[in-house]
């Protein structure tokens, strides 16, 4: 290790603090020092605007983490935030329902193909959690096919490498299936014949889908009578406003969304057809802040603003133009055997790969390492907002990641590229989409 540099002393000293009363000094994995090269990056923020954020120690930075993706219009946007502080003078939580909730799901159900009812949650989980209980209770069936991402529940979780503190009698009712295999899905649709009440997938991530792969998705599914689920919690009003259904032309059952609704608010959304939704009357899905009203206010100003303003198409070709820059700079520096550019144009992703000389855990840690270097807050590629749409903005990142690329690749040219750490490694905590070269 090189000499640590004093730009991030209140991030340490924060840290350090924070041990003491937080485990891992952080309530979510992916935005915890886990993930960053402890010593050499930020830990905490204190402000953000548009797509910049700012750390504490007065570091600032072109953000594209956002949040891990709700921040979908960008920080502060006046138009959500303004709708926020006209609910905050009327009250946040209220002991009746509010007529918020009926004017976000008549919205939502205008916008998506599968959404004929609507209920809301707090987090991404719930929404997803509350889909599978509605689909065991629709079905009478215990187990769940799943692929992708879904969340902290046992009944997802229980299925990954993070599986501890989940009772094995429910890891055994959930079978994962690879993205883009409706074989692989159909053998296990036949393998439990009438024991699976859902597949649940997120209908496209870093791959997209290939040949007819979500209409066979859904075909399968009709012909074994389970209910298909879509998790758009990340795709949801990012690819299109009526989400990868929409897009991709393939209506599922039953859908759930979060992250972008509210532009950052804690909000998500489980929609779907009626006759399955119904159920809601019988399962429970039920909780205090369900109906919490600065949420809703916020995710109707952000669904009309993105609406409004274009946002999916522009932050689409933002990202058209990143990956574009991006690959240039890679090839450039004749980088293309540690670093990929993947994705969707909505969603570009890097993948970093080590080899036999560096690990990918080092290859990936110097790199986050030189992005922060040059104001870059990035992780796995570029999550997107709507304020990254601005020709200043493009032409920083290009720079900015012009030189982070340098300084990585003359970090690799050399003996040990690990002592160009000029922190600890980032960790890896599991791989939730398996990276495919
Ligand atoms: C596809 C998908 N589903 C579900 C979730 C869980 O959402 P939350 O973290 O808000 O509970 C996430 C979160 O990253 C996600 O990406």
């Amino acid at each position: 290790m090189t000499e640590v540099k004093n730009k991030y002393t209140r991030s340490n000293d924060l840290y350090e603090r924070a041990l003491k009363t937080i485990p891992l000094a952080s309530q979510t994995f992916s935005k915890s020092a886990l993930n960053l090269v402890k010593g050499a990056s930020p830990l905490f923020l204190e402000s953000g605007s548009g797509c910049y954020v700012v750390d504490v120690d007065g570091n600032k930075y072109i953000d594209y983490v956002l949040g891990l993706l709700p921040v979908v219009l960008g920080y502060c946007d006046p138009d959500v935030d303004l709708s926020i502080q006209n609910q905050l003078k009327k009250g946040i939580s209220f002991s009746l329902s509010t007529e918020l909730e009926l004017e976000l799901s008549e919205k939502l159900v205008r916008l998506i193909p599968c959404a004929e009812q609507v209920r809301f949650g707090k987090n991404g989980s719930d929404a997803t959690s509350a889909a599978i209980r509605l689909a065991r209770a629709y079905t009478g069936k215990d187990k769940v096919a799943l692929c992708g991402y879904h969340g902290w529940h046992d009944w997802y979780i229980g299925t990954t490498t993070r599986a501890v503190g989940v009772p094995k009698a429910v890891c055994d009712l959930s079978i994962s299936f690879p993205y883009n295999d409706a074989d692989a899905l159909e053998s296990i649709l036949k393998a439990n014949t009438d024991e699976i009440a859902a597949v649940i997938l997120e209908p496209v991530s870093i791959e997209e889908p290939q040949s007819n792969f979500l209409h066979d998705v859904r075909s399968l599914t009709e012909k074994y009578g389970v209910v298909l689920i879509f998790d758009e919690i990340i795709t949801g009003f990012r690819i299109d406003l009526g989400g990868a259904q929409k897009y991709y032309g393939v209506t599922p059952d039953l859908a759930t969304f979060g992250k972008s609704l509210g532009n950052g608010m804690p909000i998500s959304a489980i929609v779907g057809k009626q006759k399955i939704m119904h159920c809601m009357e019988d399962i429970f899905f039920s909780g205090t802040f369900g109906g919490e009203a600065l949420s809703l206010a916020a995710a109707i100003a952000t669904l009309k603003k993105i609406e409004n303003t274009n946002a999916v198409e522009r932050i689409t070709s933002v990202g058209k133009r990143l990956k574009e820059i991006s690959k240039d700079i890679i090839s450039k520096y004749s980088l293309e055997k540690f670093c990929i550019v993947k994705g969707t144009d909505w969603w570009p992703r890097l993948q970093v790969n080590g080899n036999d000389e560096i690990s990918n855990i080092v290859a990936s840690s110097l790199l986050r390492q030189e992005l922060l270097e040059q104001g870059l807050l990035m992780t796995g590629g570029y999550n997107l907002c709507l304020e990254h749409d601005n020709d200043e903005i493009i032409t920083d990142t290009a720079q900015s990641f012009d030189k982070a690329m340098a300084a990585f690749a003359h970090n690799i040219s050399l003996k040990s590229p690990e002592n160009q750490l000029r922190g600890d490694p980032i960790q890896a905590i599991f791989q939730v989409r398996p990276d495919k070269k």
